[in-house]
């Protein structure tokens, strides 16, 4: 009789054991709640080098090494996308391309979660959807072809032909040029095609993304000029009222503080990232 007891306390404390070190090594390794909706995150794939497709359609650039490293567990994060049993860390991205003019609406209309696409953060846009804290110090640029010798500035820009991305900061700035006669396009490669085939004398968009391109032989026969026009922040954009703002500014500090950011930052652009105001 006093056998058989012992023998049951043995195997109880030996379950127990098991129990902890199962739960032990969850909680070392969180998984993503496979039941968890995915975040839908809209963006606008032309946007060398924070978001493009590859030949084979992958969706690639800095902006979505920063999205999926804020889904990824080690970013701690937890969003309030599942069905509700499980808290664990990290969450699934679905990814969503989008015109670039379309994003804001989008967003308002909450047919996204959030949107990551180089987006500017400007008063304007902060009266209808909500931004995280920036990720991105960035400004704009004016480009023009190789030859052209007469426009080196804000001032020689007046009355010249202009081309902007629609919705963009610079198709605002663009209209800040005394006459300028503004074309606008969706998508970059378009407007560039513009700048070279002479029907612009000058392209008013993001300072990384032209320099990229003209650096990476993408952009052939077209310099910059002014590069930094103005100082523009990028942030992560999201629907007014988003349940996730507080979680992604705490992803994003978490990211910015242990090298993650910084790890991102040099592989695309091969320098240190500048310092990032808070909000
Ligand atoms: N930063 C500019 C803006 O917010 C242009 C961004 C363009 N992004 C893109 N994915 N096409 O207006």
């Amino acid at each position: 009789m006093v056998k058989l007891i012992n023998f049951k306390w043995q195997q109880l404390i030996l379950s127990l054991g098991c129990l902890l070190l199962i739960i032990a090594c969850q909680s070392l390794y969180p998984t993503t709640d496979p039941d968890a909706k995915p975040l839908k995150v809209a963006t606008d794939p032309t946007f060398v080098p924070f978001e493009f497709q590859t030949a084979d359609g992958k969706l690639e650039g800095f902006d979505i090494d920063l999205m999926n490293a804020l889904a990824s567990p080690a970013a701690g994060l937890t969003l309030s996308l599942s069905k509700g049993i499980a808290k664990v860390a990290g969450f699934a991205v679905q990814f969503e391309s989008l015109p670039f003019d379309g994003t804001i609406s989008t967003l308002q209309a909450k047919r996204v979660d959030a949107a990551i696409s180089g987006i500017t953060i400007t008063a304007e846009r902060l009266k209808t959807i909500a931004f995280s804290r920036p990720y991105f110090k960035a400004g704009l640029a004016i480009a023009v072809r190789e030859d052209n010798q007469n426009i080196q500035d804000f001032n020689s820009l007046k009355g010249k032909k202009i081309a902007v991305q629609i919705g963009s900061t610079g198709a605002d700035f663009a209209k800040t040029i005394p006459n300028a006669k503004i074309s606008t396009f969706n998508s970059g490669p378009e407007f560039f095609q513009d700048l070279l085939n002479g029907n612009v004398d000058a392209v008013i968009s993001d300072a990384f993304a032209t320099l990229y391109a003209i650096k990476n032989g993408k952009l052939k026969g077209i310099r910059v000029v002014a590069d930094f026009l103005t100082q523009e922040y990028y942030g992560i954009a999201m629907p007014k009222d988003s349940p996730h703002l507080d979680a992604i500014n705490k992803g994003i500090a978490t990211l910015l503080s242990n090298g993650t950011y910084k790890q991102i930052y040099q592989k695309w652009f091969k320098v240190e990232p500048p310092q990032l105001p808070d909000s």
